[in-house]
């Protein structure tokens, strides 16, 4: 059972906003994999010794499913679609810790490639791969899709949600809007729909960080078809593509790395340019950001943004 994270008060765009630190949830085991998985910590799964996944070689959910298998005692077997070769050459971040803590990370085109027999279907995914090839020989595995996508994370983030409420009870909160940025969305909106069903005065903001809006909505409807308790989505109004490096994120990184607090580089700085914008209408109503970890990406994604460009404005 994961214990409760605390809340900081953090200044940013001229005002105090208030910082859920799910960063600091556990040592080995923190953000929003640890909530979106914390289901499979707290239950006992009979005749299972291996969890298996899949997603990119530097994912957070490698390591954190690296982290779950440890803390479980299970084997982990993580399926990628390809290992860049400098990640093979010099492991670093999510990869290197999940290799650490013993995680297999397969490699489908070189497994494919060794084993013509594999022929790949077009438009096969390594999900399709894992279901119709690894899972029947499994019968001791247990399947995680890719990133926590699931109904399971709905245990997890109601957690979420529920030290959320009693957080702003306690303070006498009216009309708090938390905001996080989204990629499946999953996080978003099981936080919302806790907040809606429960009839409280909290509701959740988020931004499109993965896809655009269309997306994202879409992505909420396979988890609840009801539009009602989705998450409000706030839009972006510039596209930009995930995992591309663009110096107002950068900017955005460094300013907020100034104020003392670390955060990761894919998802945290769209998250904050989109708050800041959103700020700059809404003068009321106390927000609260949600730190969904993820920090050991920074191994691989600051090296890329200081090489492209420079380490002005560091501190
Ligand atoms: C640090 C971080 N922030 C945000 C997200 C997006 O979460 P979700 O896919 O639940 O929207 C992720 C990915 O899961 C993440 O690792």
């Amino acid at each position: 059972m994961l214990a409760e994270s605390p809340v900081e008060s953090f200044s940013f765009a001229g005002r105090e906003i208030f910082l859920k630190r799910d960063d600091l949830l556990h040592p080995a085991f923190s953000g929003n994999k640890a909530r979106k998985f914390a289901y499979f910590l707290d239950h006992e799964f009979v005749g299972i010794s291996k969890v298996i996944g899949h997603g990119s070689a530097q994912a957070n959910s490698l390591y954190s499913l690296s982290a779950l298998a440890k803390l479980k005692g299970w084997q982990c077997d993580f399926y990628v679609d390809h290992i860049a070769s400098h990640i093979l050459k010099l492991p670093t971040g999510n990869y290197a810790a999940a290799i650490a803590n013993g995680t297999h990370v397969i490699d489908l085109s070189s497994l494919i490639g060794a084993n013509p027999s594999l022929q790949r279907e077009p438009g096969w995914t390594c999900q399709d791969y894992i279901e119709q090839q690894v899972l029947p020989t499994e019968p001791n595995a247990l399947f995680i899709p890719e990133g926590g996508r699931c109904q399971y994370a709905e245990y997890g983030v109601s957690q979420l949600a529920a030290d959320i409420e009693t957080w702003a009870m306690q303070r006498g909160m009216t009309d708090l809007k938390v905001f996080l940025p989204a990629g499946t969305g999953t996080t978003a909106l099981f936080l919302n729909q806790y907040f809606v069903r429960k009839q409280l005065d909290i509701r959740v903001l988020t931004c499109a960080v993965v896809g655009g809006d269309e997306y994202l909505t879409k992505q909420f409807s396979l988890l609840n078809s009801n539009l009602a308790e989705h998450p409000q989505i706030l839009n972006v109004g510039k596209k930009y593509h995930f995992g591309k490096l663009y110096p107002e994120f950068y900017a955005m990184w460094q300013q907020l790395s100034a104020s003392g607090v670390q955060f990761e580089l894919l998802y945290d700085p769209l998250g904050f340019i989109v708050l800041e914008d959103y700020l700059r209408r809404e003068k009321t109503s106390p927000i609260l950001y949600i730190h969904q970890g993820g920090l050991l990406g920074n191994e691989t994604m600051l090296p890329r943004y200081r090489r492209k460009f420079g380490r002005v404005g560091e501190r």
